[in-house]
């Protein structure tokens, strides 16, 4: 065995260095670098030796894809989320904040999965067997196939998972599994690594789908290095505040079907139920008619949903006028305001601006643009919007109103929630058929002058 080293890892991009800095000179992040102690790395020869099997090249013809299915979890958000069921031998990150219902999650899947005959194994590093079972009681959850295995250490986990052999494996959480080679501490950059690559050689080598739960940092991104992101095919995220009772779950990332799907639950006692139709729990609370508030239908991955944006303009008592924003992003805001400035003369400048999203949603896409502007001017000028509109599009920096993605499936979510009249860019009037003209009253715009006094009543 070689000598032990100290080294630095920049725990946003698994860049290593020799030496302590301030800023990673990889990914330009600051304060990112960590020490950890570090042994050296086997002599090659002892490394060859390790590896037993070499892989043969195939034709992309003669590799058989039709012996395998995917594995349906019946519970119908999680299955479309995925992209149509679970693909054996997948490798699984999900992340989100602390105590949003990873593991409620997680444990509902397992008796999904458990009750169709598969076996799964659940380790549970973080709390005790006991603390675990209180919970799956809880959620009513009583099977035979669910194996519960409180451990940390990996050599022991791989022993077990060589003798069961499972179909599914539970990782909660990554951050607490270590390698006892390895003596950095448990959740550092190099044993979270370490410990999940062996995790994703077990997963492709058994066909064994495995999920790994990860915590986030403070900054809401997944704790250890981004390498662990890379090194899964699909990346399961939690959204959503935990005051209020809806927990969305984004797909970030996927090697198997399509990201940005998102999937709404319900948290309860018992444990997280499908939200079917989400435009109805974010359009509960609004109250008609009212200052600042707008209502856009976006497209999260591939379902339209009806969303609230509000928006509070008030007059600044300092030098720097201050802008907020919950579930925007911040630099759309500012830019938007920009336009709106200078377009329309708004004294912006001299006002504050508080923007949010209502439900705790984050909304990333462009067309919720024309809607953020809306809400703004009806709150600057204290006039309402027609409480049957909902309006969509996104702007460019001069002020142009450009085109969206499939209009015709958000109207026809607006149809459906029982609008009478909408606001779109000019460009996507034309392609929207008759049987959606008779239903909803149409009204393109080409700039955002018009828009706002379209929009104001
Ligand atoms: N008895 C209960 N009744 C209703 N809801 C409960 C009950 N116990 C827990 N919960 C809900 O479950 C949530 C915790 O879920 P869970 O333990 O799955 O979260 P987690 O993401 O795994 O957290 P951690 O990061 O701490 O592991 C709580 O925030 C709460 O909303
Ligand atoms: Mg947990
Ligand atoms: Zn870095």
């Amino acid at each position: 065995m070689g000598k032990n080293k100290t080294v630095w890892y920049c725990a946003e991009c698994g860049h290593k260095q020799a030496k302590w800095a301030g800023q990673c000179p990889a990914c330009s992040k600051w304060n990112t670098l960590q020490e950890e102690v570090e042994i050296d790395a086997l002599p090659p020869r002892f490394a060859a030796q390790t590896c037993t099997s070499a892989a043969k090249p195939l034709r992309l013809k003669e590799i058989n894809l039709t012996d395998t299915p995917r594995i349906l979890t019946h519970m119908g958000e999680c299955d479309r989320l995925i992209g149509g069921g679970i693909v054996p031998g997948s490798f699984t990150l999900v992340g989100g904040d602390p105590g949003i219902g990873k593991s409620t999650l997680l444990l509902q899947l397992s008796n999904a999965l458990a009750k169709q005959g598969l076996l799964v194994l659940y380790v549970c590093g973080e709390e005790s067997v006991q603390q675990t079972s209180l919970r799956a009681q809880r959620l009513g959850i009583d099977t035979d196939q669910l194996l519960l295995l409180c451990e940390t250490n990996f050599t022991l986990i791989k022993n077990q998972i060589d003798q069961i052999n499972p179909d599914i494996l539970i990782v909660d959480s990554i951050q607490i599994i270590y390698k006892s080679e390895l003596s950095s501490a448990p959740g550092s950059v190099s044993q979270v690594r370490e410990t999940a690559t062996e995790f994703m050689h077990l997963a492709k080598g058994k066909g064994m789908a495995t999920f790994l739960i990860g915590h986030v940092t403070k900054t809401g991104e997944i704790a250890g290095p981004r390498v662990l992101e890379h090194l899964v095919d699909t990346v399961l995220y939690f959204e959503g505040d935990k005051q209020q009772h809806y927990r969305m779950i984004r797909v970030v990332k996927n090697r198997f079907g399509p990201t940005d799907e998102i999937a709404v639950f319900q948290m309860s006692h018992k444990g997280l139920t499908e939200v079917a139709n989400p435009s109805e729990i974010f359009l509960e609370e609004r109250r008609k008619e009212v200052i600042g508030s707008a209502i856009v239908p976006t497209l999260e991955g591939s379902r339209p949903i009806l969303i609230e944006i509000q928006a509070l303009v008030t007059d600044t008592v300092f030098s720097t006028p201050s802008r907020r924003s919950t579930g925007l992003d911040q630099n759309r805001l500012a830019l938007l305001l920009a336009v709106l400035e200078k377009r329309m003369g708004y004294q912006l400048h001299k006002c504050d601006v508080f923007l949010s999203v209502a439900g705790g949603l984050k909304i990333i896409e462009p067309a919720i643009d024309l809607a953020i502007v809306v809400a703004c001017a009806s709150s600057l000028f204290n006039r309402v919007l027609d409480a049957e509109t909902v309006v969509v599009g996104e702007i460019g920096l001069g002020g142009e109103i450009r085109t969206v993605s499939r209009i015709e499936s958000r109207l026809k979510e607006a149809i459906h929630m029982g609008f009478k009249k909408c606001l779109i860019p000019k460009r996507n009037v034309k392609g929207i058929s008759e049987e959606i003209r008779q239903k909803i009253s149409i009204n393109g715009v080409e700039f955002v002058e018009e828009a706002v006094s379209a929009a104001l009543k």
